[in-house]
């Protein structure tokens, strides 16, 4: 039978998943192989998926909250008042889509369509002004009254109708608004790490992705697969009921895998599933049903799935089923299996909206904190309008509003570069400064925490660097919730 075995897609395989298939991970090689293959050990930026709605996208935290949306695998909407501006400031991609509006106003009524959630980073603009009365700052344009707070109800009147009728739902991988680190976490993975011959591509389309190629059992193969690279940090699935696809195959039975060990060959967790040919389907795929296996074998002594941390996903058309069984609608030659997207389902809501307010709302005329080493907008919120009494009014109405919400309170802003720990607070005490790129990475980060739900936090930079990625969700649990 056909020999065609190819070296060139064997290595790639190996270099797209740093391992060496039946020995393991590179990792340990990495100091005698990083100077001579420095792009060997480049980790997918991939953290998470959908469409965003960001407000104030032009200002230096909505910005920020683009490249960080942008390089993580978000598709952005980007809510402005000045295109030209955004033309200017925002990246030019496919994956950003502009809408102009004035926050003042009524928004669009389909500015949250399709959007799995909203930061909103829009904020009355405050500049230095030398002429004006102390504390030498003067508002310019819309009063904080029109910005904050009837921006705050322009923004829930649009949020609500759209938002409460969503599930419960954890986006993993949406399809239906593609971006580079959604494409590049995902390889092929086929047979040809065992002597076979079969090819497949994953590759993303307008408003979806193809897992298409050739099947061939010569060469005691039979099997493709996509597999993710391990995720770093892994996800955390816990409180989830199992896996929704929304897809489109063509009558074969695939096979879904979940990884909770970082090893590259260990234990699997399987699961088969049926599609229908030509015909959108949503494939449920319980957690409760996963079956251990290593490779096709099943693995009746394994610890149950590790929900807690899943290393990776993978998607499989093969001529096998389990223990040597075959497949019962299996068929060599070409496949397609097109997904539109992969949520987790049944789990705790996720934040929805994504609040930037300001540390300091609650203080103006609180009789605990003195005067002196307060920020300007607290000594002289009523040389601004009532600046910080207006933001907090907004928050107390997105708090009333039933909506799925985490309140960021951060304190003075700075355009640093950032890679500062960040630390969290309650009780709008906190004072200090964080830069706004640091503020960026973690309202980005609260888009995938179940625990940033229902919370108020004030936040703030210590002096230490960053180093490795906080567990925001376990810091944000030590906080206590707006709903007791
Ligand atoms: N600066 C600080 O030290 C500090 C401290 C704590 C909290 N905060 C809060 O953090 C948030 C971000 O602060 P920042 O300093 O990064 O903000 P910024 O650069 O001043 O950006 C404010 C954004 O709001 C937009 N905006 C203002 N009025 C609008 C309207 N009527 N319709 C639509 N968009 C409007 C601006 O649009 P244009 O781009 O067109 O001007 C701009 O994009 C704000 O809520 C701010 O109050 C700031």
């Amino acid at each position: 039978m056909a020999n065609n075995w190819e070296l060139s897609r064997f290595l790639d395989t190996l270099r797209f998943f740093q391992t060496l298939p039946f020995v393991g991970s590179l990792e340990p090689l990495r100091p005698m192989l990083a100077p001579l293959l420095p792009d060997l050990f480049t980790s997918p930026a991939y953290r998470g998926s959908g469409l965003v709605v960001v407000t104030g996208a032009t200002g230096r935290t909505g910005q920020a909250v683009v490249k960080a949306l942008l390089r993580q695998g978000y598709a952005v909407r980007a809510l402005v008042r000045d295109r030209p501006k955004a033309e200017q400031v925002l990246p030019t991609q496919s994956a950003v889509e502009i809408v102009v509006a004035d926050i003042t106003q009524p928004l669009p009524a389909d500015l949250m369509q399709g959007s799995r959630a909203v930061i909103h980073c829009i904020g009355t603009v405050i500049q230095p002004q030398p002429d004006a009365p102390p504390p030498g700052l003067a508002i310019v344009g819309d009063s904080p009254e029109a910005v904050e707070f009837n921006g705050m109800r322009h923004l829930l009147e649009r949020a609500q109708p759209y938002f409460q009728q969503q599930p419960t739902t954890y986006p993993l991988f949406d399809y239906r608004y593609p971006t580079p680190p959604l494409k590049e976490v995902w390889g092929a993975l086929d047979d040809v790490v065992m002597g076979g011959v079969s090819a497949s591509q994953f590759y993303l389309r307008e408003h979806s992705a193809l897992f298409t190629g050739t099947v061939s059992t010569a060469n005691s193969g039979g099997f493709v697969s996509i597999r993710t690279r391990n995720l770093t940090p892994p996800l955390n699935l816990q409180g989830y009921t199992g896996l929704q696809l929304r897809l489109r195959g063509d009558g074969q039975r695939y096979k879904c895998f979940l990884r909770s060990d970082p090893a590259w060959d260990g234990v699997g967790y399987a699961i088969s599933f049926d599609t229908v040919a030509d015909q959108w389907i949503t494939v449920t795929l319980p957690f409760s049903h996963f079956i251990p296996v290593v490779r096709a074998r099943t693995a009746t002594d394994a610890s149950p799935l590790n929900l807690g941390q899943i290393y990776s996903l993978q998607l499989m058309l093969s001529k096998f089923e389990y223990d040597g069984a075959l497949n019962p609608h299996f068929r060599a030659g070409a496949f397609s299996l097109e997904l539109e997207s992969i949520h987790a389902y049944g789990g705790s809501p996720l934040p929805q909206i994504i609040h930037v307010s300001s540390a300091g709302v609650t203080r103006p005329g609180r009789s605990d904190v003195g005067d002196q080493r307060q920020p300007l907008a607290v000594q002289y919120n009523d040389q601004l309008g009532g600046i910080l009494t207006w933001k907090l009014a907004a928050e107390n109405m997105l708090r009333q509003s039933g909506l799925p919400y985490t309140i960021v309170r951060p304190c003075g802003l700075t355009d640093n570069p950032g890679g500062q720990h960040l630390r969290l607070d309650h009780g709008d005490t906190l004072t200090g400064q964080l830069s706004r790129a640091d503020l960026a990475e973690f309202l980005v980060a609260l888009l995938n925490l179940p625990t940033a739900c229902y919370r108020t936090v004030e936040v703030a930079a210590t002096d230490q660097a960053a180093g490795t990625t906080p567990s925001w969700s376990a810091l944000l649990a030590q906080l206590p919730s707006d709903r007791p």
